[in-house]
C-alpha cells in the first residue's frame, strides 16, 4: 500500500495523538507514556500476526507483555469478558501505572478501553484499531463500552485513550464488506465537515470503482486522516456528547433504527448508509435543503454511497417498527426525536421534533425504488 514513510499526527485536543502510518505498528509502545511496566494486550482470535508484532515491539522496549484473547466481534463486549479481564489484571499485579492495549476492531478497542477505565478506576489505554471503522471512528474520542442483554452499549465510560496507532497497512487483510462499511463513516465526515472527502472518494471511483472499495484505494491513508481530523476537533471541543458532538451522530438515528429492525444483520455502516439518504430527504422536506443546490446536494448522498457499494435505499412497508426504534433510541431526549441535518455542505444543524408527516414522507422517498431487500 502507498503512504508516506512519515506517519502524521492528529492531536485531539491537549489530551492525546492519533498516529496514522503505513507500517508503524512497531511504534505502539512509543505512545505508552511513561512508568508503564506491564502491558495487557486485548486482541481477538482472528489476528495472530498483527498481535504477535504488537507484542514482539513491546517486548522489545522491555514491557512485560500479557497476551488476553477475547471472542471475535460483538461477543468480547460483555460483562463476562470484561471480568476474565479484570482476573488477569488482578492476577499479574497491575497497577495504576500500568497500560491496556487494544488490537482489533471497534469490539476489541470499546472493550479494552472499558477494561482499562473500570481497572483502579482508570489505567492508561493505547488503541490500535484494525479495521477501518476503528481507525476513524470507534477508537478516537474516549468513549468505551460492552453490551448487556438489554441492548448494545449500555454500560461504558468515557475514558479517553493515552493515544491511537493507525496502521493503514493492516486494512489489506480487512474484509470489503468491513472495508466499504467504514467507508461510510468517513463520507459522513465529508458531509458533515470537510467536502474534499467527497471529492476524493469520487476520483477514486472515476479512476477505478473496484479499487475505490478496497484497500487499495489510492486516497485511503488521506481519507482516514481527514475523518480523524473531523471526529477530533468535534471530540476535542466537547467530550461528553451534549450538542456539538451530535454532529457525529448525522445518519445514525435512522440508521440504529434500521440495524434495531434488521437485527443487527446488516452493518453499523450500511444502516447508516440509508441513514444519511433518509436525513437528506428530511433536510429538503423541513425547509433546511432548498433548490437547485439542495437537490443536488441529496443526489451527490445518493451517488457517492452508491458507488462506493452502500446501500442508499431500505424496503417499505416498515414505518411502524422503523418509528418505535427511532424513539427508543437511547440518543432521543425524552420523546422528542433528534436529528442532525444539513443547511448546506459542511453546514449540520439539529432538527428537534420534526412532525411525524414529514418523518414518514422521508421514508416513503427511501423507501420507493427499494422494491427487493436492499440488503
Ligand atoms: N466507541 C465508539 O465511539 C464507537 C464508535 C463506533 C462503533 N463502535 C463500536 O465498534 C464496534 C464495531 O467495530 P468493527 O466494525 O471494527 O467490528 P469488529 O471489531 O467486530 O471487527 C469486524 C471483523 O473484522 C475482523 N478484523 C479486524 N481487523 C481485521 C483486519 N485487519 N484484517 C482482517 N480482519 C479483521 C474482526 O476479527 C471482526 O471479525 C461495535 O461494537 C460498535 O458499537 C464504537
Ligand atoms: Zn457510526
Amino acid at each position: 500500500m502507498s503512504g508516506a514513510p512519515v506517519p502524521t499526527t492528529i492531536p485531539v485536543g491537549t489530551d492525546y495523538d492519533v498516529v496514522i502510518g503505513a507500517g508503524v505498528l512497531d511504534r505502539v509502545g512509543d505512545l505508552l507514556g511513561d512508568d508503564v511496566e506491564r502491558v495487557l494486550v486485548v486482541h481477538p482470535p482472528t489476528l495472530p500476526e498483527l498481535t504477535s508484532r504488537v507484542a514482539a515491539a513491546l517486548e522489545a522496549q522491555g514491557y512485560a507483555v500479557h497476551l488476553a484473547e477475547v471472542p471475535d466481534a460483538e461477543a468480547a463486549k460483555t460483562a463476562e469478558v470484561a471480568a476474565t479481564l479484570w482476573a488477569q489484571l488482578g492476577r499479574a499485579g497491575f497497577t495504576r501505572t500500568d497500560a491496556v492495549v487494544g488490537v482489533g476492531g471497534g469490539t476489541v478497542t470499546d472493550l479494552a478501553g472499558f477494561v482499562a477505565a473500570s481497572w483502579l478506576r482508570g489505567v492508561r489505554v493505547v488503541q490500535v484499531p484494525t479495521t477501518l471503522l476503528g481507525m476513524v471512528d470507534a477508537a478516537v474520542g474516549g468513549k468505551t463500552g460492552i453490551n448487556t442483554a438489554e441492548g448494545k452499549n449500555l454500560v461504558g465510560a468515557f475514558h479517553p485513550p493515552a493515544g491511537v496507532l493507525c496502521d493503514v497497512d493492516v486494512l489489506s487483510t480487512l474484509p470489503g464488506a468491513d472495508l466499504v462499511a467504514g467507508l461510510a463513516e468517513v463520507v459522513k465526515c465529508g458531509f458533515i465537515a470537510d467536502p474534499v472527502i467527497l471529492d476524493l472518494v469520487e476520483a477514486a471511483v472515476a479512476d477505478d470503482p473496484d479499487r475505490a472499495r478496497s484497500a487499495a484505494n489510492p486516497h485511503l491513508r488521506e481519507l482516514i486522516e481527514r475523518a480523524v481530523r473531523v471526529k477530533a476537533e468535534v471530540v476535542a471541543a466537547d467530550l461528553r456528547e451534549s450538542s456539538l458532538r451530535e454532529v457525529l451522530n448525522y445518519g445514525h438515528t435512522f440508521g440504529h433504527a434500521v440495524e434495531q429492525v434488521e437485527q443487527f444483520s446488516w452493518r453499523h455502516g450500511e444502516a447508516v448508509g440509508v441513514g444519511m439518504v433518509y436525513v437528506a430527504e428530511l433536510a429538503r422536506l423541513t425547509g433546511h435543503l432548498t433548490g437547485p443546490e439542495g437537490d443536488a446536494l441529496v443526489a451527490r448522498h445518493r451517488s457517492v454511497l452508491e458507488s462506493l457499494g452502500l446501500p442508499t435505499t431500505y424496503p417499505a412497508g416498515r414505518w411502524d417498527a422503523l418509528l418505535t426504534a427511532m424513539r427508543r433510541d437511547k440518543k432521543s431526549r425524552g420523546s422528542t426525536l433528534r436529528f442532525v441535518v444539513l443547511d448546506g455542505l459542511a453546514e449540520p444543524t439539529r432538527l428537534a421534533g420534526p412532525d411525524v408527516a414529514l418523518l414518514q414522507a422521508a421514508y416513503g422517498l427511501v423507501s420507493r425504488h427499494a422494491d427487493a431487500p436492499a440488503h
